[in-house]
Order: structure tokens, then sequence, then C-alpha cells
């Protein structure tokens, strides 16, 4: 499974980075609002610290505008994924810019019928948002595991990108199910780390350790 990190935070991304946490990385406008950076400059910045795929979203709605924005997002970078939104001009952009060549990843995806329709576009993700599901009230996972057999039943190349992440059982929940990516705000990606079992067993080992009064080095 691929870690994708949902952020625009440079420093967060470079220290996911250097443990090797960091596979590609997913934007979108409403992180950019909040940050306040510049989008442009933003992407092209985090291209230079991740080689893998980092999605740029155009904010575009109508087709001639989205495939104008994604071509010109899609220049930033080599690795740039152009993220469009799941409706009929997004999935008419997707067929014509991945027969271009270039990497789409249809996002804001909350049916296995739009998660089709990514596929027969030629996506090369398609983004189904599990968290924004759990806040409507329903199980936002039991998507993805129809998303996984239906996908798994043809010979479909667009990747699952579990997006819209909010805990770690997210992400465990999506690798027994055999998603491709999950995209990880950072606050979570740290928080797989933890478990008090772990922390309470080193606390007791060194403990002991200092007992015996000897040092490694
Ligand atoms: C990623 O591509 C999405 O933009 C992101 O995961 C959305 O997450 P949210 O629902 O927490 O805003």
């Amino acid at each position: 499974m691929r870690f994708f990190v949902d952020s625009v935070d440079i420093s967060e991304i470079k220290k996911l980075a250097e443990l090797g946490l960091v596979d590609g990385v997913t934007t979108n406008p409403s992180l950019i609002a909040k940050s306040g950076q510049d989008f442009l400059k933003t992407i092209e910045k985090i291209c230079t610290v991740v080689a893998g795929p980092v999605s740029a979203e155009v904010t575009a709605i109508d087709y001639e505008n989205m495939i104008l924005e994604g071509r010109k997002l899609a220049k930033i970078a080599e690795n740039v994924a152009i993220k469009l939104p799941l409706i009929e001009n997004g999935v008419r952009a997707c067929k014509t810019l991945a027969s271009e060549g270039y990497m789409v990843n249809l996002t804001l995806c909350f049916s296995v019928s739009q998660a089709l329709l990514a596929a027969k576009a030629g996506a090369a993700f398609v983004s189904p948002f599990v968290g924004r599901l759990d806040d409507i009230g329903t199980e936002g996972m039991d998507l993805i595991d129809d998303i996984v057999k239906v996908f798994s039943n043809y010979e479909f190349s667009t990747q699952i990108l579990v997006a819209s992440v909010r805990n770690p059982n997210h992400v465990v929940e999506a690798a027994l199910m055999g998603a491709d990516i999950v995209t990880l705000p950072p606050n979570v990606l740290w928080k797989l780390f933890d478990h008090p079992l772990t922390e309470k067993g080193l606390q007791l080992f060194l403990a002991d350790w200092e007992k015996t009064g000897q040092a490694i080095l």
C-alpha cells in the first residue's frame, strides 16, 4: 500500500519524506486557502521534495478551462497529477487529458458508479472520500470495499486512492481491503506510530537496563 500525504505544509511533508513514508502528495483548494500560500509555487516546491505523484486540483468546472488549467498544472513538474472533480465535465476532461498522457486523479467520489466512470475515463487515480461519508451517518469504508471488489472483477488500471482519511482505523481497514493508496493528513500519519503498550514496554525495558549499570557504548 502506498502512503500519500494530504497536505500543503512543506516542512511536514519533508519530515515524513525523510522517514520514507511519502509516496505522493494530495492537495486541494481548501488546504491552499487555509495555508494562505501561493498555489502554483506550493505545487512546484512539493514536487522538488517528493518524486511520486503530486495532485493539483483545477478550479474550473467547464470542460475547456479544465483542460487549460490541467495542462498548465501538469507543466509545473512531471510528477503532477491533474485533479478533477467527478462531474460530467471532469470525466470528459479526464478522458482528454489521460489520452494526452497526463496522470489524472478524479476526486470527490462518493459512489461505486462514480468510481466506474473514473476507471472508464482512464483516470490514474480515483479518490473516494470516506470521512465525509462517515460525517453524514453512512459507513465510508463500505464504499472502499465495494470499489475494490468491482475493480478486481475487471482489468481497470485506475488506482483506488482512499481520501478524507480521519484516523488510523481508516488506514488499517483500507489496507485489509486491498486499496492501492491512502492519503493521510500528517496528524493521522503520525498517529500510526502510537500504541500505549509500546510506550509502556519501552519505559520498563529502560528502567530494567538502568538497574544493570551497563552501557552499550
Ligand atoms: C484528498 O485528495 C482530499 O482532498 C482530502 O482527503 C479531503 O479530506 P477532508 O474530507 O478531510 O477535507
